[in-house]
């Protein structure tokens, strides 16, 4: 499969790396199209693909097209490449918010799929939820779901109204973990737990909940009932949580999220 990125900034280097990696493709039959010089450079000397800075030169040379760029320079690349892609070419972006119709009409092209990874996509741990149009082929569709699959899970929905609130849950819901982790190691040192404990100790609470959490195959309600005795310490923090209407608060949380993530593809 010959991929082309354009856009090799974080996650192009997470999905360029990830393929390498699961040998999906080699090398030589990748091309990296960015206008960082210092990237460039980068990914030619870690990954020995072929880098280059002009995106139409670039995505002749792929199977599939791998638009990894930021939302903002999205209308500006759709109108440079408007024209420049062949038919049978599979364009797959991961650009926030940018609605599949949206990247078919600036670039004149119908085969198109639309991917929302997640920041644990970096160390192959990530998850994706993706959408295809109807000019996909299944081997399209097949790569696609490879591409994407290396980076850790990958769920493809036949409705582009997922990928919306999939942003508002696993796409910023790495940062909502991360503020909790934060929160956690600063209330850890405020009672006078040295900073290294404090960390080690939160960390490893939320590696193993989450893998508990995966293997036991049980509900959160159910696990979290098995290590709240009445009248015990998780019960009181627990109280307080709730006393600040934490669950409340953090699907107000996922509404914002996800309004603004429709309001940024209108
Ligand atoms: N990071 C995430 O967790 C995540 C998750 C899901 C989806 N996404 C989406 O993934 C996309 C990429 O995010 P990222 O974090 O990888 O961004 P990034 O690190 O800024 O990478 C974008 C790269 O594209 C380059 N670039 C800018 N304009 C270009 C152009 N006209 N032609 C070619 N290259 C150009 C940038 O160069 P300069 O830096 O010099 O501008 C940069 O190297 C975004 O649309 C984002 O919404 C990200």
């Amino acid at each position: 499969m010959k991929i082309v990125f354009i856009g090799g900034g974080n996650m192009g280097e997470a999905i360029l790396s990830a393929v390498l990696g699961k040998r999906l493709s080699q090398p030589q039959a990748i091309s990296v199209s960015d206008i960082s010089q210092s990237r460039r450079q980068h990914l030619e000397q870690k990954y020995g693909v072929t880098v280059m800075s002009d995106n139409r030169q670039a995505v002749k040379r792929g199977d599939v097209v791998v638009l990894a760029i930021k939302p903002q320079n999205l209308a500006e690349v759709t109108a440079e490449l408007n024209g420049w892609l062949k038919s049978a070419q599979l364009v797959l972006s991961i650009v926030a918010g940018a609605r599949i119709d949206t990247l078919c009409r600036g670039l004149n092209h119908r085969c198109v799929v639309r991917a929302m990874p997640n920041t644990p996509a970096q160390i192959g741990q990530g998850i994706s939820v993706w959408a295809a149009t109807a000019e996909v082929t299944d081997q399209q569709r097949g790569w696609a779901g490879s591409i994407l699959g290396a980076m850790g899970r990958e769920i493809y929905v036949d409705d582009e109204k997922y990928i919306d609130m999939a942003t508002a849950v696993s796409g910023s819901g790495p940062a909502y973990i991360f503020l909790f982790a934060e929160a956690l190691i600063e209330a850890a040192r405020h009672i006078g737990l040295p900073r290294d404990m404090a960390q080690e100790l939160v960390v490893q609470t939320l590696l193993g909940s989450g893998h508990f959490l995966q293997q036991s195959g049980k509900e959160p309600l159910a696990l979290r009932r098995m290590v709240t005795s009445p009248g015990g310490t998780t019960a009181e923090a627990l109280a307080r949580l709730e006393k600040g209407k934490f669950t409340e608060l953090v699907k107000q949380a996922v509404i914002a999220a996800y309004n603004k993530a429709k309001r940024l593809g209108e």
